[in-house]
């Protein structure tokens, strides 16, 4: 798939009516020149979500998010930026030229083979297990009835059978045209050793279909009716469209309500997560064995940031959430974990206790660091010095894992008391583990908190970004005093620049222009907020664009004559007095 062109791009953002998009997923009220609404991305008794019309952008004061027509359908409909903008672009009537001239690559033909043979496998599996009357078939369906999976759950998540035979649906798709090259490529038959042809590699198993969170079926799990029937589950191998690791089974159907929930619970197997959700368990879906992978983590992330890990209490289990954590944490997760007793795992729970008890388990889930406490007690013995100092060393670098040195401080502090440690001794040891707590935790957790109190009012920088987003006007004053590298705060500064590239290029520049150069969702909700910033608030641009442009000059004299007086220091100390008095002479300037 080519690079969509930037005019392309630019145009479609144009020819589009971010009100009318927006109005489709919520309630818009005007409100003066903008829109007012509740937000879509976060649960709000009062809106806190605005539509800015004339720069046809959206900002939540709420929860921070922003960003234009193609922003909000990515957020709104969890898409890629290409897919969004195509969506737009067909809405809006405008041809993105690639689509019509080039065909797609290799690569991406067999992606788009591989899925329409995936989609026929499993119409073939579900169609048996739905109307054949053969012995195998049936008794797949007492064993489904068995297990408590009814003809609308089969339906729901399109389950079926691979009949008792080595070529049933290699036959199937062969009479549908399709080639065994392509049907080895999807890894729905395996080569027969020694000898020419294929087998199926499903035979008499149930079918999962794994599909994506577009709905696109790329793999199959299969398990056995029987114990003695091999491995419990057989699955697609990796191919074009599968890696493994990189899906949540069932989450095409949660991610809706693992968004407005803002939870999701990760649960191992296929029936872990068919029967709760069966059971009314919205938010759920399943890793399929092992412990999460950073891809399954970050397409979790797409919808929440919190994890309510539901594992099986066996040994695999729980080593599986053990390995999982850490990276949560790496991802910026917020992570709990609910617990079953022995012998229980999330089907037979929901099954037999019910959705309220299933409920419970997962509001009563553990801290993070009481379940790994509880774990590591299990390893090591806290009875002995050697042991209690194995888990708090552990912990401690679990706890070094978070990015917040209020979370580490306050995590540590719990620990203390936890283990009956005096605070101040796991803070000492604390500074030892890899990653160092970053200053006094004391001074640390200060800070953090003012500057929470404060994210909703704006800094000098920003109030000048502000301006600048008005009115390119004042770009074009401000170049000839300051430059980005003025600008402390990383994330201004990044739109600063962006600012000054775009006014090299032109005078007429757009939000837009601007919005399509900056992919970072904190840089973009910055632009939003700080266009969505309410009028009253920038009641004297001139005043505003005087003191912080002063003050931008003012640090950059200090800075300079810092430099300045260091280098006359340093000339002073070598007895260059040529240097010293000419170093002078420019501080001396600098005065004036
Ligand atoms: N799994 C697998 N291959 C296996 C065993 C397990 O791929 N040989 C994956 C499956 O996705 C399975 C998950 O790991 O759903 C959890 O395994 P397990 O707890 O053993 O199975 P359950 O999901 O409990 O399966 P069932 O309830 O059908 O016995
Ligand atoms: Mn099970």
């Amino acid at each position: 798939m080519g690079l969509i062109p930037n005019d392309v791009i630019n145009q479609v953002i144009e020819r589009s009516d971010i009100v009318e998009l927006i109005g489709n997923y919520t309630a818009l009220k005007k409100a003066g020149r903008n829109f007012k609404a509740l937000c879509p991305f976060h649960n709000e008794k009062t809106p806190s979500f605005v539509v800015n019309p004339d720069k046809q952008i959206f900002h939540c004061f709420g929860c921070g998010v922003g960003g234009n027509v193609v922003g909000f359908l990515m957020r709104q409909e969890h898409l890629e930026f290409p897919e969004a903008v195509r969506f737009l672009a067909n809405k809006a009537g405008v041809v993105i030229p690639d689509d019509e001239s080039t065909a797609p690559s290799p690569s991406r033909q067999l992606r788009e083979d591989i899925l329409k043979v995936n989609g026929l496998a499993a119409d073939f599996f579900h169609g048996i297990l739905l109307t054949n009357h053969e012995a195998d078939v049936k008794s797949a369906r007492e064993y489904l009835k068995a297990r408590g999976v009814n003809l609308e759950t089969v339906k729901k998540f399109q389950l079926g059978f691979a009949p008792n035979e080595w070529d049933a649906l290699l036959k199937y798709l062969r009479s549908k045209g399709v080639s065994e090259e392509l049907i080895a490529k999807a890894g729905l038959i395996i080569a027969r050793e020694g000898k020419s042809g294929f087998y199926d590699r499903f035979r008499n198993r149930i079918v999962f279909p794994i599909l994506d969170v577009q709905n696109r079926p790329v793999a199959f799990g299969a398990r056995a009716m029987k114990d003695d029937d091999g491995a419990k589950y057989i699955n697609s191998p990796e191919t074009a469209v599968y890696t493994k690791g990189q899906h949540m089974f069932g989450l095409q159907l949660t991610k809706g309500a693992v968004g407005k929930l803002d939870k999701i619970i990760v649960v191992e197997g296929y029936m872990d997560m068919i029967m709760p959700f069966v059971h009314g368990v919205e938010n759920i879906a399943a890793s399929l064995g092992t412990a999460l992978t950073v891809d399954q983590i970050r397409l979790v992330r797409r919808y929440t940031h919190n994890v309510v890990m539901l594992f099986d209490t066996d040994a695999a289990g729980q080593s599986a959430i053990v390995r999982s954590l850490d990276l949560l944490i790496d991802e910026g997760m917020n992570v709990r974990v609910a617990r079953l007793a022995q012998d229980e795992d999330p089907d037979s729970f929901i099954r037999q206790q019910g959705t309220e008890a299933f409920n419970a388990r997962v509001e009563n889930a553990s801290s993070l660091l009481d379940f790994k406490f509880d774990w590591l007690e299990r390893q090591h013995d806290p009875k002995t010095a050697e042991g209690k100092a194995k888990i708090a060393q552990e912990l401690l670098g679990t706890i070094a894992r978070f990015k917040s040195e209020v979370a580490k401080y306050e995590l540590t502090k719990s620990l203390a008391q936890k283990m009956d440690i005096p605070e101040g001794v796991l803070l000492k040891q604390a500074g030892q583990v890899k990653d160092k707590f970053a200053g006094a935790p004391l001074a640390v957790a200060r800070n953090e908190a003012e500057t929470k109190i404060s994210a909703s009012a704006s800094t000098g920088q920003e109030l000048l970004l502000a301006l600048f987003l008005k009115d390119p006007a004042w770009v074009k004053a401000a170049r000839e005093h300051i430059g980005p590298e003025d600008f402390p705060d990383g994330l201004v500064r990044q739109v600063v620049e962006a600012i000054w590239s775009l006014a090299n290029e032109t005078s007429d520049w757009s939000t837009n222009d601007l919005l399509v150069r900056l992919n970072d969702e904190a840089v973009q909700s910055l632009v939003t907020r700080l266009i969505s910033i309410e009028e009253g608030k920038l009641i004297d641009p001139a005043r505003i664009f005087q003191d912080c442009i002063g003050k931008i000059r003012q640090e950059k004299q200090k800075k300079a004559r810092g430099r300045l007086v260091q280098a006359i220091r340093q000339a002073e100390a070598l007895k260059d007095k040529e240097k010293a008095d000419q170093l002078t002479e420019e501080l001396n300037q600098l005065f004036k």
